[in-house]
């Protein structure tokens, strides 16, 4: 490898524009030789604002070069477990966009093509690599906390709805999949990931029927204009309850549409016996000499895209296990699938095996 990772980008659209491809250009031990999307014109357009060398619109016949070491995966969600067990299978380091997959047994089929090809598949979920999250993850396990038992996050917007793929059931659409991975998983790495057991969910579609405005964040064919919106088919708020084997519950509410005061609010936090956590900013809840104290860590979260794809390439470097690894995926996904069987049962679902 000669101490540089040679890299390819499938699917050119707007995450890989503002985050991935970016920061691998930066980065000194990686090379951008390879991208891929089944819009030809945008890859090549992509192609020439990167200086990148080979440009593919079909991922297969990308994936038979084998003069690249990890291919980045922006793809919509239902193309992640195909694309990714191809790579893995064609012998390829993997950074997948979140959510993992549509589900838990895509994931899981994601993580053993992982093992047995001795690849490494990791989930681009970058709140993880926030220096506020981080901050907070070393004071739990300091034991800053406490024993922690409670936790909640919210992450609402008042209209903020993306549209084309992402409203699809398809293609692995919905507020959960899309935001509700993001807060959930940071909230469970932050609870010490503790065992999850059930989940007591509720999900909503009502204002996209009705009063359907798209957001700022749009797939790239709806902010070019190639695709019209199709039927909006997903949720838009879903809310609800994790419970873990160590007594611990985890509530969420996470909304891409609801009638809030404002235009959106994110928040998490994290409840021990010693103290209580907020992000973002991070701050502190603790008793101070007899005082009630509210300390706020003033820290730059700096770039977590940017680290996010430092971390990769150092994993790949030095051999290292991902943060956000194939098997934590599995359970994020366990935890959503567990959340939208409760939300159409109408009762707690306990977590598949
Ligand atoms: N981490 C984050 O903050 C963040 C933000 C936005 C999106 N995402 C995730 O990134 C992924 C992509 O989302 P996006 O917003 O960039 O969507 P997008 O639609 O803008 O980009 C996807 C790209 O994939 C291309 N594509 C589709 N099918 C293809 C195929 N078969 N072969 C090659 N290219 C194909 C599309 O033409 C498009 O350019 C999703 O999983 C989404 O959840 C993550």
């Amino acid at each position: 490898m000669d101490g540089k990772v040679r890299v390819a980008v499938i699917g050119a659209g707007q995450i890989a524009q503002a985050a991935h491809l970016p920061n691998f250009k930066a980065h000194s031990n990686a090379e951008l030789v390879a991208i891929c999307d089944i819009v030809k014109e945008r890859a090549q357009r992509t192609a020439i604002a990167y200086g990148i060398e080979h440009v593919y619109d079909d991922y297969r016949e990308l994936l038979k070069r084998d003069d690249i070491d990890a291919v980045c995966i922006s793809l919509p969600t239902n193309l992640h477990a195909e694309v990714a067990i191809a790579a893995l299978n064609s012998g390829k380091h993997v950074l997948c966009e979140k959510p993992p997959a549509r589900n838990a047994k895509e994931a899981q089929r994601m993580a053993e093509a992982s093992e047995s090809n001795s690849r490494l598949l990791m989930y681009a979920l970058q709140w993880r690599y926030r220096a506020d999250s981080k901050l907070a993850r070393k004071l739990v396990e300091d034991g800053e906390l406490g024993e922690i038992y409670y936790g909640r996050t919210a992450c609402l917007r008042r209209r903020g709805a993306p549209l084309g793929w992402f409203a699809s059931k398809e293609a692995g659409g919905g507020a959960l999949l899309d935001v509700g991975v993001h807060l959930i998983d940071l909230a469970w790495w932050l609870m010490g990931n503790p065992e999850p057991m059930s989940a007591s969910g509720a999900t909503y579609t009502k204002i996209a029927l009705e009063d359907l405005r798209p957001g700022g964040w749009q797939p790239a064919d709806v902010k070019e204009g190639i695709k019209l919106y199709g039927e909006f088919e997903v949720e838009e708020l879903a809310t609800g309850m994790i419970r873990f084997a160590n007594g611990a519950t985890l509530s969420f509410e996470i909304a891409w549409m609801l009638n809030i005061k404002g235009e959106s609010t994110l928040s998490l936090d994290i409840y021990g016996t010693r103290a209580g956590m907020h992000l973002p900013p991070l701050e502190l809840y603790r008793d101070i000499g007899g005082y009630a104290a509210t300390e706020t860590l003033g820290i730059d979260p700096g770039n977590p895209y940017k680290a996010e794809v430092e971390h990769f390439i150092e994993c790949i470097l030095e051999g290292k296990k991902p943060l956000t690894d194939a098997w934590q995926g599995v359970t994020v996904m366990r935890m959503l699938d567990a959340i939208y069987r409760s939300a159409r049962d109408c009762r707690e679902a306990k977590l598949s095996k």
